[in-house]
Formats: C-alpha cells, structure tokens, sequence
C-alpha cells in the first residue's frame, strides 16, 4: 500500500508547521506507522529560505523532545503540492497563497489544521512569530494532528485491498 503524503505549510516554514511537522513524525512513530507516512513541510514564501526553526520554536520543541534536526525552510513547490494526499495549513492566508497554485480538481487536498477539532473548525492555528506565544501553537497543534492522525488511519483501513 501507498504512503500516505502528509504536507504541512505555513507562512515560513520556521515556526508553525515545522512544529506541526516534527509533532506528527513522533506520533506516526509512537504508533509504529513511520513506514505508512512520508510527511513534510514547507512555506508559501521564501521570506526564510535555509532557515532553521525560529529560536522559540526550537526551545517549545526541545522541551518536548521533538527532533528539528537538519530541517531548514523552504518554499513550496507544486511538485510537493501535488504528491500531496494531505495539504494541511496553518491559517486561511496559506489557504489562499496554495489555492493559486493548484488546479481545481486538487483543491480538496487543502486542509485548515484545526478544522479537524469539533467547535474550532475555523480556527487558525496563531502564529507565534507576532505574538511569541510558542506553547499556544503547541497546544493548538497538539489538540488537532491526533484527530489528523486517526482520520488518515480510518482512510488508509477504508482503503486498504481496493
Ligand atoms: P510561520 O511564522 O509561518 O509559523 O513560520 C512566520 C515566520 C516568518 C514570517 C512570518 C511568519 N515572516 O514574515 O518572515
């Protein structure tokens, strides 16, 4: 069976969605589903290009032992867009910046991260890069990739001998 492609993008790809990124890897793993998954992120600019993690997100993610090593921005490809089975954002303007990108039939694969979380399903995730609140992305992030994680097992079960 395929991988399941797991894209997360946000703004710079130095704070939001390499965290998102770096989260989900631990959770795939957790579960023994690494080989299941080929998951990524990227940003709509290249305002960071061959940056690594902002410090604040280094010092949220190494709290939590999440591994960032070796991940530097970079701005997102259509390539990456279209190997994608999940395009997951971070907030409506990445929605917005992805959506010129991609043709109309590949617009369902755009997802905002929070529209997973029963009464949240329009929230952005916030950016700490304006408000330096690292542990809220965290926790924002934390309360939706589960959700992500169990939808995407659901599908690769519905999937599975087809
Ligand atoms: P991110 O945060 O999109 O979560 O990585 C930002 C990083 C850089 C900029 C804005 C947001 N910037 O304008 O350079």
């Amino acid at each position: 069976m395929q991988k399941t492609n797991v894209l997360f993008v946000c703004l710079g790809n130095i704070c939001r969605s390499p965290m998102a990124e770096s989260m989900f890897k631990k959770m795939v793993a957790e579960k023994g589903l690494t080989q299941d998954f080929q998951i990524s992120s990227a940003a709509t600019s290249s305002e960071e290009e061959g940056n690594q993690p902002h410090p604040g997100a280094r010092k949220e993610m190494d709290l939590h032992n999440l591994d960032y090593s070796g991940h530097r921005s970079h701005p997102v490809t259509t390539g990456e867009l279209q190997a994608a089975d999940y395009i997951i954002t971070m907030d409506n303007y990445n929605i917005q910046d992805l959506a010129k990108m991609l043709p109309k039939t590949e617009l369902p694969k755009l997802h905002l991260c929070m529209e997973v979380v029963p009464g949240k399903s329009t929230q952005a995730i916030v950016d700490p890069w304006y408000t330096h609140r690292f542990n809220d992305t965290y926790q924002m992030l934390a309360e939706s990739l589960p959700l992500w994680l169990t939808k995407m097992e659901e599908s690769r079960k519905d999937h599975h001998g087809k």
